[in-house]
């Protein structure tokens, strides 16, 4: 497995284009047991996100200890001693009723120690066990999940560069997800201070990565087969290798999920709760007298035990299973069998194979012309798993994926298709919703009311379409967009929209000689899952009879020619669109023949072109079942957050504070501690009494009161020893500076001389051969009268600095040395860089051959001391005989 170099990915930064809210693109695998994230950022070499222990994955968990809040692997191990306080598989609460018994009774059998509480949302949320503020105890599940995105968003913004705030999101779901689920992790990602760029299927993710290495030109269907913690999903895709429409020349691999089969029910986690719940009657039927079941921290152990087993038997016949004190006292001691466990999952087998038969089903596709069956997911690992699917494909099973890592890395690859910041193999990715979509809405005629349902979008239809819904109506009426029948168990109903003024409009229309104006509105399922009804107009022709007889030809039963919203190039799936307008249409009376015809998106030049026979419906929302979480609601969810990241983030510049504080006291004791040291050297008996006073004094201080302190204090303590401690050091570090900044400048000093002379000797040779001289007497007086300023100052301060002692303060600084010594050597080299004055008459040739050979020694005096040049700027221009200003 080829996995830290990516030779094919050609990342870059392509600034015309520039979508994303920063330079940096996140990419989330978000799983019930495990996170993997994957970041995307210009001049960071592409991988998968490091976790703090440079795990490759990160554990999905989030909990307490006490006070704390942790993270990763040290959330999920608190909960055998704080099993109240450690939240795991949270992905299952997601987008769901706290009335929801199926979910809210699960969760409650792998985490019995949980406290499910039903959020002012009606949705779920959990209460921490330790916390004496009951409300502040109270986190939603979204707030939750949001707090390990924060978590994750941390870790990618400390990888590489400059810290760079990372802000849009890709993140996988299981294709089988719900607008609620979906909507939720959107929520999530908000909270935690991000964008949701996309939302990616979890096959359709490790489909993108499988294209990204391979080129296929013949189409080849294969079978992604995601067995997750949370659930099991099928999904059969095709790949091929196309011309690319963009750029000329290049090749675009085109991706087509033609089928999704899934299963809820069988998933990792369902088999650690059996594998579990095999140890605890084990264990029961061992001690009688105590009740594993009972005990919160047992059971907690327990899991973490049967999660560790699990992993043995998929590569042992038997696992020994030892946990040192589980519960009661007793050192728990036991051996399962591979046969055993399996037995217990027996009744998975079905639920393991039926999503395969269903994506098979769904795309209308056969086995033999599947290619193969490629295996994603922790839990594909699990040789059940892999057995029962053996028996099914046989040969056609496919390991050849990293069964962890594929899916965020197709994630981050498709994130950037649609980001075009950065730069991929080319992708065209078609993705569809297995869950039926329908709308429906009450009939009403003189003689009955009925409801009508019309399937708009069947399972199997394609995301990021719009369907346009025609409806004869004249009066106010509401349409509900839910879920159809399959959507077993889950939430239904999505939102109930109230469509007002139509009578008005009606009337408006028809006063202005309009035909039998119709209601239309768009039903839209975007890219990442979502559907939405879109603004609702009246719509009439009037006096044009092409259109009129464009609008009657719809109404002529039978399928239309529709195309999706959409611009692609794809077929459109009509034949189902079509049965199912038709067969709400024979449902309907004759009075208000509902006309639900999905019709073409072309109509809309007709619709544009004629404003005025086109006349804006209100519409009101109201949610159904779960709403999404609106502005005031994610505001005070941030805030929340917000205010245990600062309560965390000060509690930790205190300790900070604090753990420096001590460090520095017992290093400042040492010092006053021991003999014949330069701290003792350089530091009068007195500053010693003084100080050894005032650190008696804060280490008292930090015994007894240090733990209500704050922060400030800390610092003031440190400041009041350092300001003393300072001083001494500074005499040391005087004393050790001195001799090199005395040598520095005497060198400064000769080299000064050096160019006098130099100078001195050029004026001569120069009046000699009748040429003008490079500088002028005073230049020179100037620089000669310079040096001997500083000469004496050097002199006097030596001579004084010899009479100090080493516990005295220094009486000439190494800094106004160094200060000086450079100032003169900036002043010479300035002269030095000027050029030459041209003589007047002679040729340039000679004249520089005459003024190069006699200096060269001056030359290289000016070389040797270039300790100093170095530390003066080099860009000094001066312009022929300009005064040099100092
Ligand atoms: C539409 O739905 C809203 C909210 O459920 C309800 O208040 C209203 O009465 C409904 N209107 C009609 C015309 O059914
Ligand atoms: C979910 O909760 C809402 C609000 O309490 C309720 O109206 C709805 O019927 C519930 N849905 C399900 C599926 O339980
Ligand atoms: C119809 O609506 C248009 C614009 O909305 C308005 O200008 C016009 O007066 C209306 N006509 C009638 C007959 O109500
Ligand atoms: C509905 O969809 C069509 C075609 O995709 C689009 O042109 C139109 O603007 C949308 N809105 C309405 C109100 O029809
Ligand atoms: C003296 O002349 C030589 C040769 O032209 C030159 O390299 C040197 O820099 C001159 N000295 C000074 C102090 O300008």
């Amino acid at each position: 497995m080829t996995r830290l170099t990516l030779p094919y990915v050609f990342l870059f930064f392509s600034v015309s284009l520039f979508q994303l809210s920063s330079a940096a693109l996140l990419a989330i695998d978000y799983g019930g047991d495990w996170i993997k994230a994957s970041v995307m950022k210009p001049g960071v070499p592409f991988d998968v996100l490091l976790n703090r222990d440079s795990k490759r994955k990160i554990q999905s968990s989030v909990g307490w200890k006490k006070n704390d809040r942790l993270f990763a692997s040290e959330a999920y191990n608190i909960a055998t001693r704080f099993p109240t306080d450690s939240f795991n598989s949270l992905k299952f609460l997601l987008g769901r009723n706290f009335t929801d018994e199926q979910i809210t009774s699960f969760y409650r059998q792998i985490a019995p120690a949980v406290e499910l509480v039903e959020t002012s949302r009606n949705t779920i949320g959990i209460r921490r066990g330790f916390n004496d503020n009951k409300k502040a105890a109270e986190w939603s599940v979204e707030e939750l999940v949001a707090m390990k995105f924060a978590y994750i968003k941390e870790l990618a913004e400390s990888v590489g560069g400059p810290a760079e705030k990372v802000k849009d999101v890709v993140i996988t779901v299981p294709p089988h997800f719900t607008q609620f689920e979906r909507q939720a992790i959107s929520d999530a990602v908000e909270i935690a201070g991000m964008k949701v760029l996309a939302l990616v299927n979890d096959g359709t993710a490790v489909a993108v990565n499988y294209a990204m290495t391979r080129t296929f030109p013949k189409q080849e269907y294969h079978i992604i087969y995601d067995a997750g913690a949370t659930g099991i999903s099928a999904t059969l895709v095709s790949f091929k290798t196309v011309d690319s429409e963009t750029a000329k020349g290049k090749e675009a691999t085109q991706i087509v999920v033609h089928g999704v089969g899934y299963d809820r029910e069988a998933s990792g986690t369902e088999m650690d709760r059996r594998l579990r719940d095999i140890l605890g009657a084990d264990f029961n039927s061992k001690h009688p007298w105590n009740d594993i079941t009972r005990d919160q921290k047992g059971m907690a152990k327990l899991w973490k035990e049967a999660q560790r087993v699990k992993h043995v038997l998929s590569v042992n016949n038997e696992a020994s299973v030892m946990v040192e004190s589980i519960a009661y006292d007793i050192d728990y001691k036991s051996k399962v069998t591979k046969a055993k466990f399996e037995a217990a999952c027996e009744d998975l087998h079905e639920k393991f194979v039926n999503p395969l038969y269903n994506a098979l089903a769904s795309a209308g596709l056969t086995w033999g012309e599947v290619e193969s069956v490629i295996l994603t997911g922790g839990a594909s690992r699990t040789p059940m798993i892999q057995n029962v699917l053996k028996s099914v494909v046989g040969n056609k099973l496919a390991t050849n994926v990293n069964a962890d890592e594929a899916a965020v890395l197709g994630a981050a690859f498709y994130g950037a298709s649609l980001s075009r910041v950065f730069k991929t193999k080319e992708i065209k990715v078609t993705d569809i919703s297995p869950l039926p979509l329908q709308v429906s809405y009450v009939s009403e005629s003189a003689t009955k009311t009925r409801t009508i349902q019309t399937l708009v979008y069947p399972p199997g239809s394609k995301l990021g379409t719009r369907k346009t819904l025609t409806l004869r109506r004249k009066e106010d009426f509401n349409v509900t967009l839910e879920y159809g029948a399959d959507a077993k168990g889950l939430p239904k109903g999505i939102v109930e929209i109230e469509l007002t003024g139509v009578a008005d409009a009606y009337n408006n229309l028809t006063e202005r000689g309009a035909v039998d104006p119709v209601v239309k509105f768009n039903v839209s399922l975007s890219d990442s899952g979502f559907v939405s009804i879109q603004d609702a107009i009246m719509y009439g022709e009037i006096k044009d009879d092409t259109l009129t007889g464009k609008l009657k030809g719809l109404f002529g039963a039978g399928p239309t020619s529709q195309t999706e919203g959409t611009a692609d190039a794809q077929p459109s799936d009509t034949e189902s669109d079509s049965a199912s307008s038709t067969e709400s249409a024979q449902s309907s009376s004759t009075s208000e023949t509902p006309a639900p015809e999905a019709t073409a998106a072309t109509e809309k030049v007709a619709l544009n072109k004629k404003d005025q026979s086109t006349i804006h419906l209100e519409m009101d929302r109201y949610f159904k079942n779960i709403p999404p979480m609106n502005y005031v609601e994610k505001q005070r969810a941030k805030e929340r957050l917000a205010a245990v990241d600062s309560m965390e983030a000060s509690k930790r510049r205190k300790e900070d504070a604090r753990n420096s504080l001590e460090a520095y006291l017992y290093r400042l004791r040492d010092l006053l501690g021991e003999t014949d040291t330069p701290f003792v050297e350089c530091s009068t008996e007195e500053e010693r009494k003084t100080m050894s006073e005032k650190l008696d004094q804060v280490f008292e201080w930090m015994f007894e009161s240090a733990d209500s302190a704050g922060l400030l204090e800390f610092r003031e303590k440190r400041n009041l020893l350092e300001d003393l401690e300072k001083k001494v050091q500074h005499r040391y570090k005087e004393r050790e500076a001195f001799p090199q900044s005395l040598s520095d400048i005497q060198q400064a000093h000769w080299a000064t001389r050096m160019f006098l002379q130099s100078a001195a000797d050029n004026a001569t040779a120069d009046a000699e051969a009748g040429l003008p001289t490079k500088y002028t007497p005073e230049e020179l007086k100037d620089v000669e009268t310079k040096l001997k300023e500083s000469e004496a100052w050097l002199n006097e301060g030596v001579e004084k600095q010899k009479a100090k002692a080493a516990h005295e303060d220094p009486v000439i600084l190494t800094a106004e040395m160094k200060a000086r010594g450079t100032t003169l050597q900036a002043h010479v080299m300035k002269l030095l860089k000027r050029k030459a004055p041209r003589p007047k008459k002679t040729t340039t040739s000679t004249s520089a051959e005459s003024s190069t050979t006699p200096t060269a020694t001056a030359t290289s005096g000016t070389e040797e001391s270039t300790t100093y040049i170095t530390e003066t700027s080099e860009s000094t221009q001066t312009t022929e005989h300009s005064k040099d200003e100092l």
